[in-house]
């Protein structure tokens, strides 16, 4: 496929003095504009794009994001920005203001995904069998040019900007190893973004409330007792019997959920046996199942447990089953603060324009490892888009096709400085 690559053309630059944050008692507006202009300007914009080519050229799997973590602590150092380091194995966090509260964070997660990258362009990824399928490459770049923007007009925050590189959110959960860490200790709120490739450029989709769900992996090995193929009586044929707990699984979202309540089970795994005369010992099935409270997680867990050993003994074999933790496929549901959601809104609408603030979204039923902080203190988690303006056909994140428009990196930077600086003057005036 073609990759059109999007080069930005400054036809008018106008240079401008930053209005003093301070002095803007009633008018976010003003400021909000302010960083999209400053994020447009190419020692940012130009900056940011390259910095997301080197990343997405040599994407890193979770807890692996060494060389990623070392390119933004160089950045950083280059800034003058100070930072933590190592936090949660390859995590970078970086503070800028006051140093002294109020603190708020905003959040990037660094890693990428085991895909062969499809898409022939310059900056294809050089590593085989890897890439940034889930844009994370644009999140790091997006929050290092939130804090270049932010450091330019550090001595107006009113508080701290902390910003978090966390690894490992493509099921290794590095954002409860942040949590755990204890360094968002005097936090008290937490804004996260996502690319989103359906949506515009200069837009945004979010909503209030639950968002996505909560999600676990589980894995059962149904044992059995191998054999002749042609001997049955004489086996415990595990092929059956775990393909028995297949089916039987999927009954449980169709007739023990409430209907009106979203859940989903699916089994993504089946592996067992190698020759067709032989039957073999035993066969492991695994999948995931997600909700919207950790509650209805728990239930079908328990339940997931008890319908694979009692299916599995009809067909006598036994079962023993596995469920991840939270570095392992365990992710509570990314549930968005309603008060965050009525700032959001505001801040989003004067920067963009109120009509590119798009609400009207319906929750989703993947999961994203930023509920780890919304567990702790109150957090937002919104969509950025990042549409081609090609007419080719959108890929979805995780696509081996998948395409960035660079051009949403600005907005994204400067949507980021704008809810840091604006949350930080509000919160100070309560
Ligand atoms: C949080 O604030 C308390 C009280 O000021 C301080 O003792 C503690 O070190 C702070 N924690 C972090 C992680 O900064
Ligand atoms: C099932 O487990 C029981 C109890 O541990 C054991 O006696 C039996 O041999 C097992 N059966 C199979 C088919 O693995
Ligand atoms: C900031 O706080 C003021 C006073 O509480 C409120 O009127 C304003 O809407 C808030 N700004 C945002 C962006 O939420
Ligand atoms: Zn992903
Ligand atoms: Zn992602």
């Amino acid at each position: 496929m073609v990759v059109k690559m999007w080069f930005h053309l400054f036809i008018l630059f106008h240079v401008f003095s930053a209005t003093p944050i301070s002095s803007l008692t009633d008018s976010s507006n003003i400021i909000s504009t302010n960083f999209l202009d400053d994020a447009k300007k190419p020692e940012v914009f130009d900056w940011m794009v390259k910095l997301r080519r080197k990343i997405h050229e040599n994407p890193e799997l979770l807890y692996e994001e060494f060389e990623t973590s070392k390119l933004i602590r160089e950045e950083l150092d280059k800034l003058g920005i100070p930072y933590k380091h190592p936090v949660a194995v390859t995590g970078v966090i970086g503070f800028i203001g006051t140093g002294s509260s109020p603190f708020v964070a905003l959040r990037a997660d660094m890693d990428a995904l085991p895909i062969q990258e499809m898409v022939e362009w310059e900056h294809k990824s050089k590593v085989p069998g890897k890439m940034h399928a889930c844009g994370h490459d644009a999140h790091v770049s997006i929050l290092l040019g939130a804090a270049k923007i932010l450091k330019q007009h550090e001595k107006e925050i009113q508080g701290t900007v902390v910003l978090v590189f966390q690894p490992a959110e493509e099921g290794g959960g590095g954002a409860k190893k942040i949590v755990d860490a204890g360094v968002l200790e005097n936090v008290t709120a937490i804004f996260g973004l996502h690319v989103i490739p359906s949506t515009s450029v200069g837009e945004v989709v979010t909503g209030s409330g639950p968002m996505m769900a909560g999600s676990g992996a589980f894995e059962a090995i149904i044992s059995g007792k191998g054999g002749h193929a042609a001997i049955p009586q004489h086996s415990r044929d595990p092929v059956l019997a775990a393909s028995n707990v297949v089916i039987s699984l999927q009954h449980l979202v169709s007739r023990e959920a409430d209907p009106v309540e979203p859940q989903v089970l699916t089994v993504t795994i089946f592996q067992g046996g190698g020759a067709f005369n032989v039957i073999p010992d035993k066969v492991t099935i695994g999948g995931t199942f997600r909700a919207f409270s950790k509650e209805r997680l728990e239930q079908l867990a328990q339940r997931i447990e008890q319908v694979a050993i009692g299916q599995a003994a009809v067909q006598r074999c036994n079962a023993t089953v596995w469920f991840g933790d939270e570095t392992n496929g365990f992710y509570p549901p990314v549930v968005n603060n309603g008060d965050l959601h009525k700032f959001f809104v505001d801040v989003a609408g004067n920067l963009l324009g109120i009509n590119k603030v798009n609400t009207d979204v319906r929750p989703i039923m993947a999961s994203e490892d930023f509920a780890f902080y919304q567990e702790v203190i109150p957090g937002y988690f919104t969509g950025l888009g990042v549409k081609s303006a090609s007419p080719e056909p959108v890929h979805e994140l995780h696509s081996p096709y998948l395409t960035i428009n660079e051009d949403a990196l600005p907005y994204g930077a400067a949507l980021q400085a704008s809810l840091a600086t604006t949350y930080l003057i509000n919160i100070s005036r309560m």
